[in-house]
């Protein structure tokens, strides 16, 4: 079938001799990504230290504005930080753990950084709540309501799972958190970019994510999104001089946050990963998410289907209203077979605990689908003799 977006794979110079089906993990690098870090080295190298009023100081917003456009913010919503890990241990530092309110409400497959920080956060007084997932994939909705209540500060949910591509009812869990009083933050890193997400809509109080991977802009690029009409009341004890509201005194009395988002922003930002990230947002932006929707729920159906029948069993929702852009098939030599694909430039990734995790983006091809589990069914000998027989 005819498929306009193949057009975009002359951007991305890995498409021409690899099997990319990565890009939950590691999106392919735009051509203008290069163009892009020589801007930035150009603009060091000829202007120096004027380069921070012409641009680089008000970077971490203008970035963060571009990714708005991909999940529904204004501008000035999102300030860039490093990285999720960054984000979300702002977001903490934003409430007092002592109090009555004190729990943190999350699942048991939210990414293992953001759990860590929680249970770190027990030593002043957090108490976590861990929603456990029965089967390794999905989170019931119902388990996760009942457990937010009155003493709940703060309920942490991926938007999709990055262990099995559940797609998580985030509006609502937001509806139940703010009619107990608690706020959201929501992990969007595996979904922003490859389908539809509106922050507003979802009514979530944050949202983190990393530009590493649907949104192939590359490391050092995380971002964190805050409702505006929380901004006046928060004071974030991860912080710096940059979230100063004068940070040019460099008045050494109480910290005095700055009134708009660069109140969220601590120290000076990694300037050249937010030029390196630049082309993957509008590259995004320009595709289209409802359009890279439509073909991941494409590509990832005759994935599901092409497992199948060859004898894998399947670890992500079956129903693509509830999956993301990634499938998981299970193999018990996944982690081998993984690293045998590589050297045969088939590049998809495994997790212990779900399986060989494969994502078509909107430059994949549809052969591409039938090559990879061709050549998985290969590696898997005593399943593909099973499915022979
Ligand atoms: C859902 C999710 N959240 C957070 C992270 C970690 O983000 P960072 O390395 O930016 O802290 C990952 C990384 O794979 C992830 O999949």
């Amino acid at each position: 079938m005819s498929d306009d977006l193949l057009a975009w794979r002359k951007e991305f110079p890995i498409l021409a001799n690899t099997v990319y089906l990565i890009s939950h993990s590691l999106g392919a690098m735009p051509a203008r990504t290069r163009d892009n870090l020589a801007l930035y080295a150009d603009a060091w190298a000829t202007r120096g230290i004027r380069a921070w009023e012409e641009g680089w100081w008000e970077m971490p917003v203008r970035t963060g504005d571009l990714i708005g456009k991909i999940i529904g913010a204004a501008p000035g919503e999102i300030v860039m930080q490093p990285n999720v890990s960054v984000c979300q241990s702002l977001v903490l530092s934003c409430f007092d753990w002592a109090a009555k309110r004190s729990k943190i409400v999350t699942d048991d497959l939210n990414f293992p950084s953001n759990l860590y920080i929680y249970r770190e956060l027990q030593r002043t007084g957090a108490r976590v709540v861990t929603v456990p997932s029965p089967d390794n994939i999905t989170v019931p909705l119902d388990r996760m309501l009942a457990a937010i209540d009155e003493e709940t500060q703060l309920v942490s949910v991926s938007h999709v799972i990055f262990r099995s591509s559940y797609l998580q009812d985030v509006a609502a869990i937001t509806r139940r958190a703010h009619e107990m009083g608690a706020k959201v933050v929501v992990d969007i890193y595996h979904s922003a970019g490859v389908l539809p997400v509106d922050v507003h809509a979802l009514g979530v109080d944050f949202a983190t994510g990393g530009s590493v991977k649907w949104l192939c802009g590359g490391p050092g690029a995380g971002y964190l999104y805050i409702r505006r009409d929380l901004w006046t009341e928060l004071r974030p004890r991860l912080t710096g001089w940059v979230a100063h509201r004068n940070p040019f005194a460099f008045d050494n009395g109480d910290m005095d946050y700055a009134e708009d988002s660069f109140r969220f922003l601590n120290g000076t930002p990694a300037i050249p990963a937010l030029y390196a990230a630049h082309a993957g947002y509008e590259i995004i932006a320009e595709v289209g998410v409802e359009n890279i929707r439509a073909k991941s729920i494409r590509q990832t159906t005759r994935l599901i289907e092409l497992a199948q029948e060859a004898g894998f069993t399947v670890r992500s929702p079956i129903d693509a209203a509830r999956r993301g852009g990634t499938v998981v098939i299970d193999d018990p030599n996944g982690h081998e077979i993984t690293q045998e694909l590589s050297r045969r430039d088939f590049l998809v990734d495994y997790r212990p605990g779900a399986g060989i995790r494969i994502a078509p983006h909107f430059y994949s091809t549809d052969e591409e689908m039938e090559l990879v589990i061709r050549e998985i069914r290969k590696l898997s000998p005593p399943l593909a003799a099973r499915c022979d027989r």
